[in-house]
């Protein structure tokens, strides 16, 4: 029997114990949910984005959004009842990276899609005082004269595509011209208006 004091008393054997209990955790806790369907399968009837969301979700990541906005909805009443149905794994088994993101400066945004028109999203995204005049996001004019070349989009889908994305041949192929010409705020908001509604199980929207 290894008395405690002799553990507290020699570093090497703490770090040895420590390793031991926190692995055993892991492979209790965590390798189980490489193998369970609800963290690893897709929610019926999940579509991949579009082109231009894809390239919106990309600028999204750029500018930093999820810096101040989540896109996880915690299953806890208050924050149900104000966005939605809580988030659930199955829904971003296609997103690389994550973005459910850890502060919340601004609301989030998991469930975001369809709450406002493109208009409003345009003129927040310009400047958000004109809308909300309490805010303190940031302005960002720039998207309104930044335009994609789609260059990179078709690259970027066949990345994805080997990560389990299930893009088709045609969805590639299109990809360039469907973003070629755009303004970036065509595709952010694209991707926004698209946030929780990339399938239709959870209805209970706010
Ligand atoms: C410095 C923190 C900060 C950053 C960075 C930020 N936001 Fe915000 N955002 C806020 C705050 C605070 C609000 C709430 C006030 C408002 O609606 O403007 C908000 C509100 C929003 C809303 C409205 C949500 C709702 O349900 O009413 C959207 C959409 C949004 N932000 C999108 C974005 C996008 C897209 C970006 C990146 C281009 C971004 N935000 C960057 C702080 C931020």
């Amino acid at each position: 029997m290894i008395k405690h004091e002799t553990i507290e008393k020699n570093i090497g054997l703490m770090i040895l114990l420590i390793i031991i209990v926190i692995s055993g955790g892991g492979l209790a806790e965590i390798v189980p949910l490489f193998f369970q369907s609800s963290t690893t399968q897709p929610i019926e009837g999940l579509r991949t984005y579009t082109a231009l969301e894809l390239e919106g979700r990309d600028i999204y990541i750029k500018e930093g959004c999820h810096v101040c906005h989540t896109q996880m909805i915690r299953p806890f009443r208050a924050e149900t009842e104000r966005y939605g149905h809580y988030s659930t794994a199955d829904e971003h088994v296609w997103e690389h990276p994550f973005l459910w993101g850890s502060k919340r400066t601004g609301p989030d945004l998991a469930r975001v899609g369809g709450r406002y028109s493109d208009d409003w999203h345009r003129a927040h995204l310009n400047n958000p005082r004109d809308v909300v005049p309490e805010s303190k996001m940031p302005s960002y004019p720039w998207l309104f004269k930044n335009k994609l070349t789609g260059k990179d989009t078709e690259a970027k889908m066949g990345a994805l595509r080997k990560l389990g994305v299930p893009y088709t041949d045609e969805d590639i192929a299109g990809a360039r011209e469907q973003v070629a010409g755009k303004y970036e705020i065509d595709a952010l908001v694209a991707y926004l208006q698209a946030l929780g509604k990339t399938h239709s199980v959870y209805t209970n929207k706010r």
